[in-house]
C-alpha cells in the first residue's frame, strides 16, 4: 500500500507538491484544493511590520508599527489562516524567517512571496551592494553590464529571502521636474527598452528560467507616469494612442515579449480620464490580449484606495477594490479591507469566481516558477560574493560618469595616467589598465583656462564631432604621464584641493531607494579624493551633508578657502535619500518647480568660482538640472548622477585621470525649467518658433558626453548588395541600380496595435571609429533614424541602435548596425504600425546633436 501511494505521488501529474511538474500545472492543482478565502488571500499583500518605524503610525489598522509586530496577533492570525499571500519590504532576514514560519502554520502552508524595491541593487537592505542608480546605468549605454547587475542583485535578494523586486522602472522620463527621473533609464523609448530588457534578463534569467539564482522582476509603472501634468508625481496624463504606443509602451512590449517579465505594476496616474488601476482597456485588452502578458499585475502602494481618495473615480474604497479586480489588478499592495471587499463581491455575484481563479492562479504560478515552495529559509550568514559585487558597482560607476564640460583642467594632475573605463564588461572586471603613453613632462598643476575650441579643431570634416569638445591641444598628442607614472599630486610641490559642498561627504551618493548604510561601506567623493590624491592637502567644507545648512557665513568661508586652494571641487546637486530627516529635494514624491541647484548651492558655486582657481563642479543629482551659469563659468563639469556605494572612488579616479570618462546623457539637459518638457526626439514644429527672451536649445543634448581622448568617425557606408528578406530597403544610390518594385516594399502589419516583429536586416550601416587621443577609452556610437515624410508627423530623429566600443589609444574599430523594418516603422494615420514608403535618413555619430551626426539616405519604394 505504502509503495503504491509513493508511486502515485511521485509520478503524479496534478500534484502541486511535485517539483518536477510545470509551475502552471502545480498552480492549477493547488487552486483546486483552496477555499475562496485562501484564493483571495493570495491576492493580499501587507507591508512587513518592522518596516514602519515605531511611532510613525501604521497606514493600516491593527498594526501598531513596532518591532513587536511580529507577534501582532491580528496579522499573525491572518497569515495562519492563509489570508495573506505576500509581503513587501521585509528589512531583516529575521523578519522574513518569522513571517514564513507563520505561513507554514496555515492549512496549505503556501509560502509568502516577499517583494522589495531592489531598484539599483538590494539597496534597502543594510549591507547589500548599492549599485549606481538607473539613470547612471542608462548613461553607460552598456546593457550587458545592466544584466550582470540584475543577476548579482537577484543573488543578494535570495540570500535575504526576497524573491520579487519591484524593478525595473520602465517609465520614460520626459519631465525633469518629476522627482523620479533618477530611478528610470531616461527619456528615450529605445534606450529604456534595451536597459529594461537586460535588467529583467539579469533578474529573472533569460527566458524566465528562474534557476536557483533568480527572482521575479516587475515592469512598472503601466503607464505614462513619466511626464505627469505639471511635473507632479501621480498627476494626470492625457495622451494620444500614438504617443502611448510610440513613446511609453515600447519598454513594456520588450519586457513582456523579449524578457517575459513575471509581474507588472500599474501606475498612480490616470490616462485619458481613466485611472490606470481601474482601466480594463489597459490591463486586459492591451496588456493581456494584445501583448500576451502571462504573469500577474500588482497595484502600486495603496493606489486602489486612491481610486476613491485621490482620483474621485470610485465612490468609496469598497467599490474601488472591486473595480480594480474587474479591471485586471491581481494583487493589492497593501493593507486591510481589500480581502473582505473582494470576498463580498464574489459572494454577491459581482466578481465571477473565474476572475479570482485567474488572479490567484497567476500568483501561485509565479511562486512555483521562482522556486518558492522548494526554497530554503533565508540565510543569516553574511552575503556571498559581496566583494565581487562591489567591484561591479565600481565598474558601473566608472562607466556612468558623464563629462559635460572640460576646458582642459581635467584630468587634474597630469602625472596619473588615464585608464580606460572599459569596453566590455569582461575587461572592466579587471583593474583599469594605464594607457600606453610615451614619456612626457608633467604639465603644471594650474592648467591655464582655455577657451572651448570649435569642433573643427578635433574632428574630420566628415564628422564635426562634439561641439563641446575640450581643447584639442591640451589632450591631443600630449601624453599626461609616463607609463606607470605615480598617481597623485605632482611631486614638485604640495597642492591644495578644496572639496566643498553638501554632497561631498554624504550618503546622498546612494540615491533614492537606498537605506542608510554603515559609513564603512560607502565611499563618498571626499573619501575617494583622499584615497586617490595621496599626498595632496585636502581642505573641506561639507555643511554636514545637508543642502539646508548652507548659509551666508558658510559661503564666505568657502570663498576664503577657495582663494587659498589650488583646485576647487564643488560637489553639489540634489538629495534623493528617502530616509533623510529633512532636506530631500529629489526622488519619489519630491517634484520641483525649478531645476536650478536647490538651496544656496548656486551662491556657493559662484563664491568658490570667484576665487579664480580652477573649479570643477561634480553634479550629484537624480534629475536633469539647469546649469546655464555653471556651463559658462566653471572649468569642468562632471555629471555623476547618484553613483552608489563605490561612487566616490569612481569620481576621484575620473578627476585624477585614472579613468577616462565615457558616460553619455540618457536625457536632455534643459537650460531652464521653462524649457521642459524638452526631449531630443521632438517633432519638427517644436522649435519653429523660438523663445523671445532666452536661448531655445537645451544646454546639453541627449547622448552627449566628453572623453579625455577623442574619437574620429570615418564616413559611414551603407551596404548596397542584393536585398534579402521580405522587406526591401536600400540606400538611395542602390535603388536605381536594382529598380525595386513597389511590391517589394515591406508588408503592412495586419495587427493593429503591435509593431511588426523584427525581420532580417534589410541593409547594414558601417562606420569606422578611431581613438585619436592619447588615452584608451570607450565611445558610444549612436544610430538615429528620421522618417522624412509619412502619413503622420514624425520626430526629427529617433535612437534605434547604439554600440559601446572600447578603443586603445590609436586603435580603430568598424561598427556595423543592421537596419531592420522595425527601426523604420511608425504608428501611422490609420492607427497601425507599418513602414511607409518614402525617404529615411540614417544619422550616425557621437550624440543626438546634429553637428555630431553624419547622414545617409535610404528610400523605400
Ligand atoms: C512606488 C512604487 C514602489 C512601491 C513600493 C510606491 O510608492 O510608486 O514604485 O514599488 O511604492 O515601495
Amino acid at each position: 500500500m505504502i509503495g503504491i501511494a509513493i508511486l502515485m505521488v511521485s509520478c503524479g501529474k496534478g500534484d502541486w507538491k511535485d517539483a518536477t511538474d510545470p509551475a502552471a500545472d502545480r498552480a492549477k492543482a493547488l487552486l483546486k484544493e483552496m477555499t475562496l478565502e485562501e484564493k483571495v488571500g493570495q491576492m493580499c499583500q501587507y507591508v512587513a511590520p518592522c518596516y514602519v518605524p515605531p511611532g510613525q503610525g501604521s497606514p493600516y489598522k491593527n498594526i501598531d508599527a513596532t518591532d513587536e509586530n511580529l507577534g501582532n496577533k491580528d496579522l499573525a492570525d491572518k497569515i495562519r489562516r492563509g489570508e495573506v499571500g505576500s509581503f513587501l519590504h521585509c528589512m531583516t532576514t529575521k523578519e522574513a524567517i518569522a513571517l514564513q514560519d507563520l505561513a507554514k502554520e496555515s492549512r496549505l502552508g503556501i509560502p509568502l512571496l516577499i517583494g522589495i524595491d531592489a531598484i539599483h541593487g538590494n539597496a534597502l537592505i543594510e549591507g547589500c551592494t548599492i549599485y549606481p542608480t538607473s539613470i547612471n546605468l542608462a548613461s553607460t549605454f552598456d546593457p550587458e553590464l545592466v544584466e550582470s547587475i540584475g543577476a548579482e542583485t537577484a543573488l543578494e535578494m535570495r540570500q535575504k529571502g526576497l524573491y520579487w523586486t519591484f524593478a525595473p522602472n520602465l517609465d520614460v522620463a520626459r519631465d525633469a521636474r518629476w522627482g523620479r527621473m533618477g530611478e528610470t533609464f531616461g527619456e528615450d523609448p529605445f534606450l529604456v527598452s534595451e536597459m529594461g530588457k537586460y535588467s529583467i534578463w539579469g533578474l529573472q534569467g533569460r527566458d524566465r528560467n528562474f534557476d536557483q539564482g533568480h527572482v521575479i522582476a516587475c515592469a512598472k509603472h503601466l503607464i505614462a507616469g513619466g511626464e505627469p501634468f505639471g511635473g507632479l508625481n501621480a498627476a494626470p496624463m492625457d495622451l494620444s494612442e500614438r504617443q502611448l504606443r510610440e513613446i511609453y509602451l515600447p519598454p513594456f512590449v520588450s519586457a513582456i515579449k523579449d524578457a517575459h517579465v513575471g509581474t507588472v505594476m500599474a501606475a498612480h496616474n490616470e490616462v485619458n480620464g481613466i485611472p490606470c488601476h481601474g482601466n480594463s482597456w489597459l490591463l486586459k485588452d492591451l496588456l493581456r490580449d494584445e501583448l500576451g502578458f502571462d504573469g500577474f499585475v500588482v497595484s502600486d502602494w495603496m493606489d486602489i484606495e486612491r481610486l476613491n481618495a485621490m482620483h474621485h473615480w470610485a465612490p468609496d474604497s469598497t467599490e474601488a477594490f472591486v473595480r480594480s479586480v474587474e479591471a485586471g489588478i491581481d494583487m493589492h499592495m497593501q493593507g486591510d479591507n481589500y480581502f473582505e471587499a473582494v470576498i463580498g463581491a464574489v459572494k454577491s455575484g459581482r466578481i465571477p469566481m473565474k476572475r479570482i481563479d485567474e488572479a490567484a492562479g497567476k500568483i501561485l504560478e509565479m511562486k512555483f516558477a521562482v522556486g518558492l515552495f522548494e526554497a530554503p529559509l533565508p540565510s543569516l550568514a553574511p552575503l556571498e560574493n559581496a566583494e565581487a559585487h562591489r567591484q561591479t558597482a565600481l565598474d558601473a560607476a566608472r562607466e556612468s560618469i558623464v563629462l559635460l564640460k572640460n576646458n582642459g583642467v581635467l584630468p587634474l594632475f597630469r602625472n596619473g595616467g588615464v585608464a580606460s573605463s572599459g569596453g566590455s564588461t569582461a575587461s572592466l572586471r579587471e583593474a583599469p589598465p594605464l594607457a600606453s603613453q610615451s614619456e612626457a613632462p608633467v604639465p603644471p598643476l594650474n592648467v591655464p583656462r582655455v577657451a572651448v575650441v570649435s569642433p573643427s579643431g578635433l574632428t574630420t570634416s566628415a564628422n564635426p564631432g562634439n561641439s563641446e569638445r575640450s581643447d584639442a591641444g591640451s589632450l591631443r598628442g600630449t601624453p599626461l604621464s609616463p607609463p606607470g607614472g605615480r598617481r597623485g599630486v605632482d611631486g614638485s610641490r604640495q597642492r591644495t584641493l578644496f572639496v566643498v559642498g553638501p554632497n561631498a561627504d554624504s550618503q546622498t551618493i546612494l540615491g533614492d531607494w537606498a537605506a542608510p548604510q554603515p559609513d564603512s561601506l560607502v565611499i563618498t567623493v571626499l573619501e575617494g579624493i583622499r584615497n586617490e590624491f595621496l599626498g595632496a592637502k585636502i581642505d573641506t567644507l561639507c555643511f554636514g551633508g545637508m543642502i539646508a545648512n548652507i548659509d551666508a557665513k558658510g559661503i564666505e568661508a568657502a570663498r576664503r578657502k577657495a582663494a587659498s586652494a589650488d583646485i576647487c571641487i564643488v560637489v553639489a546637486g540634489e538629495n534623493s535619500q528617502r530616509y533623510s530627516a529633512f532636506g530631500r529635494s529629489c526622488g519619489e514624491n519630491c517634484d520641483r518647480d525649478d531645476l536650478d541647484l536647490p538651496g544656496m548651492q548656486q551662491e556657493l558655486l559662484e563664491a568658490v568660482a570667484s576665487a579664480g582657481k580652477p573649479t570643477v563642479l561634480v553634479l550629484m543629482t537624480g534629475r536633469a538640472n539647469s546649469l546655464a551659469w555653471a556651463k559658462e563659468n566653471v572649468d569642468a563639469i562632471l555629471n555623476v548622477w547618484e553613483p552608489g556605494q563605490m561612487g566616490g572612488q569612481a569620481v576621484a579616479e575620473v578627476l585624477s585621470g585614472k579613468v577616462n570618462p565615457s558616460g553619455k546623457l540618457p536625457v536632455t539637459m534643459p537650460r531652464s525649467v521653462g524649457q521642459v518638457p524638452t526631449v531630443y526626439n521632438h517633432k519638427h514644429s517644436q522649435y519653429s518658433r523660438l523663445f523671445a527672451t532666452n536661448e531655445t536649445g537645451p544646454l546639453w543634448p541627449f547622448g552627449f558626453g566628453l572623453s579625455y581622448s577623442h574619437f574620429v568617425y570615418s564616413k559611414p557606408s551603407m551596404s548596397s548588395g542584393q536585398p534579402s528578406g521580405p522587406g526591401r530597403v536600400h540606400p538611395r544610390s542602390a535603388v536605381a541600380e536594382y529598380g525595386l518594385s513597389p511590391e517589394a516594399a515591406p508588408e503592412r502589419s495586419e495587427e493593429s496595435g503591435l509593431p511588426e516583429p523584427a525581420l532580417d536586416a534589410l541593409t547594414t550601416v558601417s562606420i569606422n571609429v578611431t581613438n585619436e587621443g592619447p588615452y584608451d577609452g570607450a565611445e558610444v556610437v549612436q544610430l538615429y533614424v528620421r522618417d522624412e515624410y509619412a502619413s503622420v508627423t514624425r520626430p526629427v530623429k529617433e535612437l534605434k541602435a547604439f554600440k559601446r566600443v572600447f578603443l586603445k589609444a590609436g586603435e580603430s574599430a568598424e561598427v556595423t548596425f543592421a537596419i531592420t523594418p522595425e527601426m523604420l516603422q511608425c504608428f501611422g494615420a490609420d492607427n497601425r504600425w507599418s513602414v511607409e514608403p518614402g525617404e529615411f535618413t540614417i544619422l550616425i555619430g557621437s550624440s543626438s546633436a546634429d553637428q555630431d551626426l553624419q547622414k545617409l539616405s535610404l528610400t523605400i519604394d
